[in-house]
């Protein structure tokens, strides 16, 4: 049997490798405390839930969806977007529900790229958008994320011949890893840079309802002209705690939408109904659940800065996302840094440059963890002693 050599040249997936060493730790009695997983702690709110029993008792909703979706689950998506970020959209040709957003990310790229076409894509990012465009056999041409430009890529800076390759532009804002966030000023300029240069612009944005200080994160659907030539991907699982029930969304140009249809279509039977009928609740239901979790971040966020300062980490405030992307001491590099808090302290973090090149000299750690464990992570992390520091000559 052979594997084929799309799949051989894939490298483990990112989480899969920071859960084996933590497993092998913990196999051997060692108790690790993790703040490597960008996954809610926080259940599910009980309404969705009560909704999801609710509609599964129903045989309609026991046999195959469409892979479409529900249209009410479009229309409230749409209404969603329309409340949130005035945004209009037509839930017949611009909405399309995903198995979850990391299913669309990936797929898009076979409705966009053919062999040897670029994506541009942001380094660090989530992993998706480069494996997507490596598997429908492009190239990803990386846009470093420089902190000293917000973390937003430089469009300047792409050289024309790359440019005349490039299909795709990859974008996430609220960002992970980095926190960073986008203004509307920024996404206009990336409208402008898309028309003229014919790319399809593929926006990620799943933490926009994740935010503190009352900050307000703004959609890529707000610019001017976006629909022209972009969409946004979206979700439910970082908004409503789904991540497990599977749900999210795409929105935005009509073409790009119905392109990704088309495949999905042929490839997938769409998402459980009983779940498109919790998503409609949770978009269209009271949302005082978006603030009670946020608070809940908020403060873990202000916790984990004070005590990674103290420890001698720079570490930059988000204003929004899951996230805090702190530098790590001098001395040491984003792998050597995580694997001696694993050894030195029993406290998991993720590698800057397991997010790409650029993430070098960075560790992410996520606020999802729960408060019990928090506690038991900082009070370990406080204790941890840089050896590598240089000693000055005398
Ligand atoms: C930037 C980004 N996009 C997409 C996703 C995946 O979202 P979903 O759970 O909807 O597949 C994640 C998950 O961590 C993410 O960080």
């Amino acid at each position: 049997m052979r594997v084929a050599s799309r799949i051989e040249k894939l490298k483990p997936y990112l989480f899969v490798e920071i859960n084996k060493k933590i497993a092998e730790k913990r196999a051997k009695g060692e108790e690790i405390v993790s703040f490597a997983i960008g996954d809610p702690d926080i259940p599910t709110p009980s309404r969705l839930l009560e909704k999801l029993c609710e509609t599964a008792q129903d045989p309609a909703n026991h046999r195959y969806p469409e892979s479409e979706g529900l249209p009410e689950l479009c229309q409230a998506i749409a209404k969603w977007y329309k409340q949130r970020f005035d945004v209009s959209l037509d839930p017949a040709t611009e909405v399309l529900p995903l198995i979850g957003a990391k299913e669309g990310i990936g797929h898009i790229a076979f409705c966009f790229i053919n062999p040897g076409d670029t994506a541009l894509v942001p380094d660090p990012a989530y992993p998706v958008y480069s494996i997507g465009t490596q598997l429908a056999g492009g190239r990803a041409y990386y846009l470093t994320l420089r902190q000293e430009n917000g973390f937003l890529p430089d469009l300047k800076s792409i050289r024309d011949y790359i440019l005349k390759k490039a299909r795709v532009l990859w974008l996430n804002y609220p960002n992970n890893p980095t926190g960073a966030v986008a203004e509307l000023d920024f996404f206009n300029t990336v409208v402008d840079f898309a028309k003229k240069n014919d790319i399809l612009v593929c926006h990620d944005g799943p933490y926009t309802e994740v935010a503190f200080d009352g900050y307000q994160p703004v959609s890529f659907m707000q610019a001017e002209g976006a629909r022209d030539i972009g969409v946004e991907f979206h979700s439910l699982s970082k908004s409503y705690n789904m991540t497990g029930w599977r749900i999210g969304m795409v929105v935005g140009n009509a073409k790009a939408v119905g392109a990704l249809r088309t495949l999905k279509s042929n490839l997938d039977s769409g998402i459980p109904q009983a779940i498109q009928y919790m998503a409609i609740e949770a978009l269209t239901g009271p949302q005082d659940c978006i603030s009670e979790h946020n608070s809940v971040y908020q403060r873990r966020r202000d916790l984990i800065v004070e005590v990674l300062s103290n420890i001698g980490l720079e570490v930059a405030v988000p204003k929004a996302g899951l996230y805090i992307w702190a530098r790590v001491p001098e001395g040491y590099n984003s792998v050597d840094f995580t694997a001696d808090l694993l050894d030195q302290v029993g406290v998991a973090v993720t590698p800057g440059v397991g997010y790409g090149r650029s993430g070098e000299g960075y560790v992410r750690l996520s606020l999802t963890i729960p408060d019990a464990a928090l506690v038991k992570g900082l009070s370990r992390l406080s204790g941890w002693r840089n050896t590598r520091r240089l000693t000055p000559k005398r």
